[in-house]
């Protein structure tokens, strides 16, 4: 009895022990904080006003999206595949998630890529018709014919409210950053499942700059158009393993034929 219950005591230190300890690892000082998205900073909505997001009808937002035109919002098939339109709200001109800003829109039909099956096998694009035109600048999308928006070294922005480190919490703010589009040759050697038919890759070879958890679905930007949308990548901003977006000049035919001209 006594010794059960010593054995529980110090099982009780030793694991108070392990979490402060655990806590003091992973906690970063404020010296070697890199907030936002990951690597990024703030961004005023007004300077973005196609970039939108996704929640739930509680309020709480699970990925980012593109206003590309008045009723018609771009994002990852991942975000939305299995969703259900009424489950669904767009949360337009609120950079604070905090605030009440903007347009909150309800959701009347999702189409999601019907080659859609996950993330890394590709056609993760999907199209959200909202209940209302929203009275804002849209993101035109890049085309077939853009191919020098998709070079290597292009630099980007990338825009979203996701974690601003891997496994961290989502930012409240939304954040920006920019990063150059990697090579297809790159993106292949750090992914085997990479296909430049559906993606597109960014981030430095040292990597300290990417998007991450909940940013998916949101815009890549390059030369004032929608280049892709935020789908995947190996943990966030590490060395070697861009972010990977989907292609939306691939997808374009079928993006213009849901979001109509
Ligand atoms: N799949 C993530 C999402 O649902 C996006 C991950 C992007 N990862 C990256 N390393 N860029 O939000």
């Amino acid at each position: 009895m006594a010794n059960t219950l010593h054995r529980l005591v110090k099982f009780t230190v030793v694991a108070a022990i392990a979490a402060v300890v655990g806590l003091l690892t992973s906690v970063p000082s404020s010296a070697d904080v890199t907030p936002f998205v990951v690597g990024g900073s703030r961004a005023t909505i007004s300077q973005y006003p196609w970039t939108v997001f996704l929640s739930s009808t509680s309020g709480s937002q699970f990925c980012g999206g593109s206003l590309v035109k008045g009723d018609k919002v771009v994002t990852a098939a991942h975000c939305v595949s299995g969703r259900t339109p009424a489950s669904t709200r767009v949360v337009w001109g609120r950079e604070d998630k905090q605030s009440t800003a903007g347009i909150v829109a309800g959701v009347t039909a999702i189409w999601v890529h019907p080659d859609y099956r996950t993330a890394t096998a590709g056609s993760d694009v999907a199209v959200l018709t909202l209940d209302q035109s929203i009275n804002s600048t849209y993101l035109p999308l890049a085309t077939p014919a853009d191919t020098d928006l998709y070079t290597a070294g292009t630099s980007t922005t990338v825009l979203g409210w996701g974690t601003t480190s891997s496994g961290g919490s989502a930012s409240r703010y939304l954040l920006k950053a920019t990063v150059p589009l990697t090579s297809d040759e790159t993106c292949q050697t750090a992914y085997p499942q990479y296909s430049s038919l559906s993606m597109v890759c960014a981030g430095f070879p040292e990597g300290g700059v990417d998007t991450c958890q909940g940013d998916s679905g949101g815009p890549i930007v390059a030369g004032g158009k929608l280049i892709g949308a935020t789908s995947w990548g190996r943990g966030c901003a590490l060395a070697g393993y861009p972010g990977v977006y989907s292609r939306v000049a691939s997808y374009y035919d079928l993006l213009i034929e849901q979001i109509g001209v």
